[in-house]
């Protein structure tokens, strides 16, 4: 049996990581394929769980076009796949990698597994290009880890067999509990140090992260003047690890520079970032991955999207779906920082941190067996 993992950007590796972990620790074999879709900030993840690719196209380039990614996946992965027989291979979630790669090796014959399978908005303008891409990464996969009940009832709406659809929880609940534990016994890097140095964490810290495609242009400037809003009413620490995409980039510089109380810093590695996290009250951002994080950490978020695959965290109240409206968005902010003692205890409907551990079984009973 030959496993090939493939993923491109940092919150694949973060939350393919505990299953390359699992497949280690019960000493089964398997090849790594990073697309380096993204660079820097995949790189930092695969540092700190020490994973080596055994293939990286290397990929990434400053603000390339969709079409030019997605083609230049297509051409590299044939090489690959052509140089060596798998079995299975497994992608995550719904990034121009997970989609490219699925079709590479469905052209190629290849049976594959989807990891983070059945979240939907079923609008394909938000997340763009994300809901499309995982649609498709749905359709052509043979076996679905979905997180939950309802990601899974997703895909039986779409006709796919009951049996191979696997509710799993998600793996970033895994890499959280990992890195937790790291911290607890004392883990400390330069990126921390400096946090310390540069954050009064006396003062509440509002944290903040925003990439979203949809949001480039009007979106991101009424979240920006959000910011801006809550860093004069409120002696709060904002502080915005600001991600590596220009279009992100251009925005946050021009409308938060220069504010006392707003620090806007590098992409964080993710021990740190977990750090940052644990010490916050409040967070303001549209990712995904930060969603499924923040409430085993108990920190409200409020979800500066239109529309969220995440609604388990919406219904029960651990997150807000604000939209990047201005007005909202600050209004949201006001009830949280008056209302909240402490960070109230909440349940993670994305699971405990076993997600790894299932979705291995699955591989080793149901596919490895058949060898
Ligand atoms: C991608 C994914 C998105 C995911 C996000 C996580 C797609 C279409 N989008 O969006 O689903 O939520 O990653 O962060 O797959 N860059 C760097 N260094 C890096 C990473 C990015 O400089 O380490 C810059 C480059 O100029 C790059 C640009 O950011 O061209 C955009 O990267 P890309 O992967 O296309 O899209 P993201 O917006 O990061
Ligand atoms: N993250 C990180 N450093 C940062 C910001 C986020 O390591 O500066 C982690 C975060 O903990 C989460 C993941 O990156 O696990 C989310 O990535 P992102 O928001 O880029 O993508 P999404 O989850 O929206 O696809």
């Amino acid at each position: 049996m030959k496993l090939l993992i493939c993923f491109g950007t940092r919150p694949e590796a973060i939350k393919m990581a505990p299953i390359c972990l699992e497949l280690n620790k019960r000493q089964i074999a398997f090849k790594l394929c990073v697309t380096a879709q993204h660079r820097e900030m995949l790189d930092q993840v695969l540092d700190f769980f020490q994973l080596v690719p055994d293939y990286d196209l290397d990929l990434m380039q400053p603000n390339q076009s969709l079409n030019m990614l997605s083609s230049r996946i297509l051409y590299e992965m044939d090489a690959i796949l052509k140089k060596e027989q798998f079995d299975l291979v497994l992608v995550h979630g719904d990034t121009t990698t997970s989609t490219l790669v699925a079709l590479a090796a469905f052209h190629g014959n290849y049976k594959v597994a989807h990891v983070e399978a059945g979240l939907r908005t079923y609008d394909k303008t938000s997340p763009f290009p994300e809901e499309l891409n995982r649609q498709i990464t749905g359709r052509i996969s043979d076996f679905h880890f979905a997180p939950t009940q309802k990601a899974k009832n997703n895909l039986l709406k779409e006709n796919v067999y009951e049996s191979n659809v696997i509710v799993t929880g998600n793996t970033v609940i895994d890499s959280l509990n990992i890195t937790l534990k790291k911290i607890e016994h004392g883990y400390n890097n330069a990126f921390i140090e400096s946090l310390n140095e540069t954050i009064n964490f006396n003062k509440r810290v509002i944290l903040v992260t925003g990439h979203r495609r949809e949001s480039f242009g009007a979106g991101f400037e009424n979240v920006c003047e959000a910011i801006l809003e809550i860093s004069k009413i409120y002696e709060v620490e904002i502080v915005f690890p600001v991600h590596l995409n220009p279009n992100v980039q251009r925005v946050v510089y021009e409308k938060l520079s220069s504010i006392k109380n707003i620090h806007l810093i590098a992409p964080l590695d993710y021990p740190s970032f977990v750090w940052l996290m644990n010490k916050a009250v409040l967070i303001i951002s549209d990712s995904g991955g930060i969603q499924e994080e923040a409430p085993s950490l108990n920190i409200p978020v409020l979800v500066t999207r239109e529309t969220t695959e995440r609604e388990e965290g919406i219904t029960s109240g651990c997150s807000i779906l604000v939209g990047t409206n201005t007005t909202k968005i600050i209004h949201e902010a006001y009830r949280i920082l008056t209302t909240h003692k402490g960070n109230d205890k909440m349940t993670n409907p994305y699971g405990e941190g076993l997600a790894a551990i299932k979705i291995v079984d699955f591989i080793q009973n149901n596919i490895l067996i058949n060898e």
